[in-house]
């Protein structure tokens, strides 16, 4: 058990209070839920490469000049970031028709799109995450006209950047959430990219064979879900030194 203050549980995982003000500690679980929580399960490791994989994507972004909460994974399953004011909304970039947007218009999943698209969706799981429109977001004051188009350029060019880097080790990035906050620091806000980026959030498909490497394999029971997740993150070059026997090892927070 840990001592330390839990701040928020959300479904896949837990904030506590960080060591210093102005921190969090991001512990990942293995919990795995899909359509706004009817659909309840365990993926064992997950927590430990979403934790992983996370750490690996956001220090890429922040590379190329994108601001992220992220400061430095602090074991397994935890990493440190800096405290946030989530804005309520997930923004997903899309490239290919699949999930929802498949369903919404009757196009066959896998049909490439034109161009990328950008989607709002209210984040408020007892509504279901409806989506939004620009004049919602704006007229309800969850963000400006400001805010978004720097939440637009940022999630075009991560959409740009991690799309490459997929298809680099034969992955393609179908679409993926994503989420924003406002982080004040010496009396100025900047808008910065928190929560994850992970298999649980993106839709990975192997370019060659199309086999889906994410959570629509739990989503849709296609099996061999741990086995997806944990490919992902060795292609990344990344999977946990001692390999996958690692991540059944103990979760107790230090
Ligand atoms: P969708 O096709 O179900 O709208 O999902 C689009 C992308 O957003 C997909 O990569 C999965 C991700 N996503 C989340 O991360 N959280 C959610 O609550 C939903 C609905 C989707």
């Amino acid at each position: 058990m840990s001592r330390r203050k839990q701040v928020y549980e959300g479904k896949a995982k837990v904030l506590f209070e960080g060591p210093e003000p102005g921190t969090l500690v991001q512990y990942f679980k293995d919990d795995a839920t899909a359509f706004n929580n009817q659909k309840k399960g365990t993926i064992t490791g997950k927590g430990v490469l979403n934790n992983r994989i996370s750490e690996f994507l956001m220090m890429k972004i922040a590379e190329i000049g994108i601001p992220t909460h992220f400061v430095r994974r602090l074991n397994m399953r935890e990493q440190l970031v800096r405290q946030v004011e989530i804005i309520p909304i997930e923004v997903v970039v899309r490239n290919v028709v699949a999930g929802s947007l498949a369903k919404r218009f009757g196009i066959a999943e896998g049909t490439a799109l034109p161009r990328s698209i950008v989607e709002y969706y209210y984040k408020k799981d007892e509504l279901g995450d409806p989506m939004v429109s620009e004049e919602h977001i704006t007229a309800f004051g969850w963000a400006t006209t400001q805010d978004l188009d720097d939440i637009m350029q940022m999630s075009l060019r991560i959409n740009d950047f991690l799309s490459g880097l997929f298809l680099g080790i034969g992955i393609k990035l179908v679409d993926f959430k994503l989420e924003f906050g406002r982080l004040y620091q010496n009396d100025e806000m900047r808008l910065v990219l928190a929560d994850e980026i992970s298999p649980d959030n993106c839709r990975l498909w192997d370019t060659k064979t199309h086999e889906k490497m994410d959570k629509d394999r739990f989503r849709q029971d296609l099996g061999r879900v741990e086995e997806a997740y944990q490919e992902v993150a060795r292609r990344l070059g990344i999977l946990p030194e001692g390999g996958p026997g690692d991540l059944k090892g103990p979760q107790t927070v230090q």
